[in-house]
């Protein structure tokens, strides 16, 4: 049977429109994936009600989504590494390669890349979609594309661990419990993190932190500051994992973290910072840094995955198949608070 693409293009705010799009051919470094699971990312909501993040303004008609795995049914003739067959998880980010970001070792920063729904560059929300094999990561046996498609909000929380330094022992801190935070507390275990304390202002976001194993603090209604410092004896915590990113969450993470302790940007909640406290900051001699996605993490990701160090699909809220889309992004954006990751899935 021939095969056909469809598209789920978003032509207006808040519409799709399934349409027949060009069935890809891979070029010579690329393989043609058949998509089996797309997760439904925080930033695609963004741009399905509001069409922008940023200076990133999206022009209809644009297909979303970036976190996805599939199959290879078709490879360019430069492809050694993948066969037709394999299930493969697409890392959404392709850097240019030449620039001075992506010579340096720091590929997440490249100014020129090409990611998958972030405009100008359509998304994957499509059955067929070519790909530099580069960056398809070949799933083992015992990886579902739908663990495959989520080993990219994984790979954040897999870098704000590793940047926060997290290890065997630690008290860590992570605040904002929406899906960055829950991959970041799932990535901070698995590091070997012996408490993992978890802040929102949203009970039932709270909810899924304490299944997956956090301790949890609503700091709309607990004094953050005093239940961290009995948690911790005192001492503090030894990294903050800050998945939130607002001037409250920032100004806790420097006071409730140890002298020489290390505080992790991940969220970027506000446009700006202020009531930052200095005290604390020039005291403590503490690291504050920051994270921008993540770079040569999918092989981490996967193993972790498949070893069963990360049990990713503890996040999953809802599952839809491609021709809900509209239904999983209006769920998404309606009932917010209780959905943590919507996946679509293409059935066979
Ligand atoms: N650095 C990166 O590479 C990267 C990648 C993806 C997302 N992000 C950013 O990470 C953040 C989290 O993403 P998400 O998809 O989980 O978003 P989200 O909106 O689902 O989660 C943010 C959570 O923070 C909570 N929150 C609000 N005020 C708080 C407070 N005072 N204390 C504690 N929690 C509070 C919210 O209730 C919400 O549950 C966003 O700002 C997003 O833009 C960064
Ligand atoms: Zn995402
Ligand atoms: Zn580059």
């Amino acid at each position: 049977m021939e095969k056909k693409n469809r598209a789920a293009v978003l032509t207006a705010l808040k519409t799709f429109e399934f349409q027949d799009i060009p069935m890809p051919h891979a070029g010579a470094d690329e393989v043609v994936v058949q998509l089996k699971a797309v997760g439904v990312c925080g930033s695609d909501v963004h741009y399905y009600n509001k069409g922008r993040i940023g200076d990133f303004v999206v022009e209809f008609p644009f297909i979303l989504g970036h976190e996805c795995a599939g199959v290879v049914v078709e490879k360019g003739e430069n492809v050694k590494h993948l066969e037709i067959g394999d299930q493969v998880a697409l890392e959404p980010g392709v850097p240019c390669g030449t620039c001075e970001m992506c010579r340096t070792g720091h590929y997440n920063l490249c100014p020129d890349v090409k990611f998958l729904a972030t405009p100008p560059y359509n998304g994957c929300l499509m059955n067929y979609i070519a790909f530099p094999a580069a960056y398809a990561f070949k799933l083992p046996e015992n990886l579902s594309c739908t663990e495959g498609a989520l080993l990219e909000p994984l790979a954040i929380g897999i870098n704000a661990a590793l940047t926060g330094g997290v290890k065997l022992g630690d008290t860590v801190l992570i605040s904002g419990s929406g899906c960055i935070g829950l991959v970041t507390l799932l990535a901070a275990k698995a590091y070997g993190a012996s408490k993992v304390i978890v802040s929102d202002v949203i009970p039932l976001r709270l909810e899924t932190a304490r299944k997956l194993g956090a301790i949890t603090i609503n700091s709309k209604e607990e004094n953050l500051q005093e239940r961290v410092k009995e948690l911790t004896n005192g001492r503090g915590v030894d990294v903050v994992l800050d998945c939130a990113g607002f001037s409250a969450t920032v100004a806790d993470a420097v006071r409730v973290v140890r002298p020489a302790g290390k505080v992790v940007v991940v969220g970027l909640g506000a446009d700006e910072w202020t009531g930052i406290p200095a005290g604390p900051i020039s005291n403590k001699e503490i690291q504050i840094t920051s994270i921008f996605r993540y770079k040569n993490l999918y092989p981490t990701a996967i193993n972790a995955v498949a070893s069963g160090s990360i049990d990713i699909k503890g996040i999953i809220s809802r599952t839809y198949n491609f021709d809900d889309t509209p239904e999983a992004f209006r769920t998404a954006l309606e009932c917010a608070t209780e959905t943590v990751k919507n996946v679509i899935v293409f059935p066979d």
